[in-house]
């Protein structure tokens, strides 16, 4: 492994994986393949942009021959795939693009992988796929996948296709599911960097329904350190699940937040609940512990990191609160906040 392709690098966890394995190792060349859809941020990537290590190709992963012509150009020897279409509500607003995306795209990137006899492909996956978990049991990676959301549905799909390249073709293939990520660099529509932006704008914090569902929010550079370690040290083949094995409940996580950030708890808006909305979430995290893995920060610790990376980066988030966000947040939030009474 040297020549690496990370498809999606341009977003949130990508971005920070790239970030990571350039500074971890000296010898690696790093491709971000990426299509720069709404979430897609070169921004995030400033920090690598003269490293003679990294280069970025702008192209879709459905689109077979981009892909065959960027792996060939760059002697690319691995694959690790982030791109996807990943905001649930988004899926529920308009499930398209995550078919297209997770699911033929997914596709493509295997048959290249396996056409071009690459030593690795590498799938990031998600805690979404076992759907809602009952209190008292964690996902193991076996388990039956149950996705209840188009968002999940479409990865859930995505990771059958792995496994079926690897049980058909022999492809070097694993899989890892990560929980709910957070820190540096996450498109404000999901709740962490959407109630720390607003929070710090004074705007009202639209939490769904009751507020008592859970998460595991973990910080993205432990998934990162995870990921590393599946890439050298994972069994071909296998899929592990990469948690905190530590349940917050959105309103702690609200509260958490609003105290780092020292804003009032009165901008806290009960809504509308999300349809079909996973009240929990949770995975056993047994097998990545035994390969060595640990994470580094508690969910609190990563939920006050972020919301003060938030804090300190409004020339990261300003810009994009104020573009194509405007339209979808309305879209997403108006109705309910004015059903809810915002004032
Ligand atoms: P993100 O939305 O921030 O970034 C996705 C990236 O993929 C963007 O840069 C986008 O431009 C790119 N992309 C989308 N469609 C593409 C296409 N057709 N071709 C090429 N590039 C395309 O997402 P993220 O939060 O960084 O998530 C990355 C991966 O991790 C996803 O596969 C997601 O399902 C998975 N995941 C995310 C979380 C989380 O909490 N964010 C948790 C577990 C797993
Ligand atoms: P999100 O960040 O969208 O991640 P996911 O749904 O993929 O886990 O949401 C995390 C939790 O926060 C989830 O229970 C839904 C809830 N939530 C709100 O209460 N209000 C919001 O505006 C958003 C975006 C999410």
């Amino acid at each position: 492994m040297k020549n690496i392709l990370v498809t999606g690098g341009a977003g949130f966890i990508g971005a920070n994986f790239v970030l990571y394995m350039l500074d971890k190792y000296p010898d690696y060349t790093i491709v971000v393949y990426d299509k720069l859809t709404y979430a897609g941020n070169l921004d995030n990537l400033r920090d690598v942009e003269n490293d003679p290590r990294y280069a970025f190709v702008q192209g879709d992963i459905c689109d077979a021959a981009a892909v065959e012509k960027a792996i060939k150009a760059h002697e690319i020897d691995t694959i690790i795939n982030f791109a996807a279409e990943t905001h649930v509500d988004r899926s529920i607003m308009n499930p398209d693009a995550f078919v297209q995306t997770s699911v033929y795209g997914t596709y493509v990137l295997l048959e290249a992988a396996k056409s071009l006899g690459l030593e690795r492909y590498h799938q990031i996956s998600t805690d979404e796929v076992y759907g809602h978990i009952p209190a008292g049991y964690s996902s193991k990676e076996g388990d039956l996948l149950k996705p209840r959301s188009p968002y999940a549905a479409s990865k859930a799909s995505a990771d059958l296709m792995v496994n079926a390249y690897f049980v058909t073709y022999g492809l070097p293939v694993t899989i890892t599911r990560g929980s709910n990520n957070i820190g540096p660099y996450q498109y404000p529509e999901k709740v962490v960097p959407l109630f720390s932006t607003n929070a710090l704008d004074e705007e009202q914090l639209p939490v769904y329904g009751d507020g008592r569902q859970t998460r595991e929010y973990q910080y993205v550079v432990d998934h990162c350190e995870a990921i590393d370690l599946v890439l050298h040290e994972g069994v071909l083949g296998e899929t592990y699940n990469i948690g905190t094995g530590e349940d917050i409940e959105n309103l702690r996580m609200v509260e958490i937040l609003l105290e780092t950030l020292n804003m009032p708890h009165d901008l806290i808006l009960h809504v509308e609940d999300r349809a079909g909305h996973d009240r929990r979430y949770s995975l056993d995290i047994g097998k990545i512990k035994a390969l060595g893995w640990n994470p580094r920060h508690t969910g609190e610790e990563a939920i006050v990191k972020t919301a003060l990376w938030y804090k300190d980066n409004e020339w990261w988030w300003r810009k994009i609160k104020s573009g194509e966000f405007r339209a979808y947040y309305e879209a997403q939030y108006g109705k309910r906040l004015r059903d809810a009474g915002e004032e």
